[in-house]
């Protein structure tokens, strides 16, 4: 009799490697980088510190971080074939496409793509980090039809960023808080993105070629593209006393809610928790359809969490509120994956830079359950 082969679908609850970056809690709805709680580093760190955290696996003492902060400066300016390749995609292009294959043109800026040495690989990850902030700040302008700016280096990455996008130096307030989507998004384990980045990168390919990966697998709706989602239907329930009735609809039509639902979390997701506390300071003084999309936000969380919170185990998750926060700071639902993965090129860096420690080549299986030994007909006789 034939052996019984149980198929893991979507390799749920398979274990790929053995990690020390990211702890995801998915019962408590806790989140640690490196050992440190999610909020402590949402409060009191820079994007910077965090990457210096994921990347070395140490928070920096002062010169440390003043030593990586220089070089994360240094890195800010992509080469002019890169924004050639921005500037040649058409206005109507999905931001997301246009960054991957900017990213994948990094590699040609690189005399030496693929190395074996860690403090190179770590240089390389620096170099992705800070230049695909400036991609996509660049794609945000390209796509509006304005001309790309160049990085202003007396600002921190977050405020830098916002100034390449918006051409304004952004207040504290804005500062902090794209420091916060940044943090927040920066690791999550090893979910589909960054297993693409790992799978491509168990082969030895370059690290360009691993995070071209992650971002191709973040482009789907059930991942990167959850947030824009989320926001596209906050705008489609347009006036907040539409909010119930629509949601009422939706599940009885068995519609899936963006920004709800985790294949991890079966709690609230810690992020969407510390967004949530961020959409409660900025509610009521945000522009009119600014404050009505939070309005709405806020009305469909508690109706989803009556419906199916605790019943289904399906809770907020990070790209629920991340929407009305990206608006506030004057980024486009179209550029939302994109800053997204820019955030996360991160934590793709440092699950390569780790896995490549004890590297072994991804190659799962198939149950084949098709036919063999066909008869093989020569074309005019089928
Ligand atoms: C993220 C996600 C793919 C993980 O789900 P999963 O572990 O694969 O679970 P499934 O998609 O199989 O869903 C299990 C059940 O919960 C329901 N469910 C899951 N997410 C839901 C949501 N957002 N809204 C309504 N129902 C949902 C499914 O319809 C399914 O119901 P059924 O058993 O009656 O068929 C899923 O929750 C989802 O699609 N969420 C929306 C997209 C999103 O926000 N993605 C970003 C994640 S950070």
């Amino acid at each position: 009799m034939a052996e019984e082969i149980e198929i893991k679908e979507g390799l749920q609850g398979v274990y790929i490697a053995k990690s020390e970056i990211c702890k995801v809690d998915g019962q408590e709805g806790k989140l640690y980088y490196r050992g440190y709680k999610i909020e402590d580093l949402a409060n009191y760190s820079s994007y910077e510190e965090v990457c210096y955290l994921l990347l070395y696996g140490k928070l920096p003492n002062s010169k440390e971080l003043a030593d990586f902060n220089k070089k994360m400066k240094e890195e800010r300016v992509i080469p002019e074939n890169t924004k050639d390749i921005i500037r040649k995609f058409s206005k109507d292009s999905q931001t997301l496409d246009v960054l991957r294959t900017a990213m994948s043109s990094l590699s040609a800026d690189d005399s030496k793509p693929y190395s074996e040495d860690e403090n190179e690989n770590i240089e390389k990850a620096i170099k992705i980090i800070t230049k695909t902030a400036t991609i996509a700040a660049a794609i945000g302008r390209i796509k509006e039809g304005k001309e790309i700016l160049e990085p202003d280096n007396s600002l921190n990455h977050s405020a830098n960023f916002l100034y390449m996008l918006t051409g304004e130096k952004p207040d504290k307030d804005s500062e902090k808080l794209m420091d916060v989507m940044f943090i927040l998004h920066a690791e999550h384990s090893s979910n589909a993105s960054t297993f693409a980045t790992l799978v491509a990168c168990s082969t030895l390919a370059d690290i360009y070629a691993g995070v071209t990966a992650g971002v191709a697998a973040l482009k789907g709706p059930l991942h990167g593209g959850a947030d824009e989602a989320a926001v596209k239907m906050m705008m489609e329930i347009g006036n907040p006393d539409n909010t119930e009735n629509y949601i009422e609809e939706a599940l009885a039509g068995k519609k899936k809610i963006m920004g709800f639902g985790h294949r991890v979390y079966k709690t609230y997701d810690p992020r969407a928790r510390i967004l949530k506390s961020y959409l409660d300071k900025i509610k009521g003084n945000s522009n009119e359809e600014i404050n009505a999309l939070i309005e709405i936000s806020l009305r469909a969380e508690k109706m989803m969490i009556e419906k199916l919170g605790k019943s289904h185990g399906i809770w907020p998750n990070v790209d629920f509120f991340s929407g009305p926060l990206y608006m506030h700071l004057n980024i486009k639902p179209e550029l939302f994956d994109t800053v997204f993965a820019s955030s996360r090129t991160v934590g793709w860096c440092s699950h390569v830079i780790e896995y490549w420690r004890n590297n072994k080549l991804f190659r799962p299986l198939e149950e084949f359950i098709g036919k063999i030994d066909l008869e093989y007909l020569p074309i005019d006789k089928r």
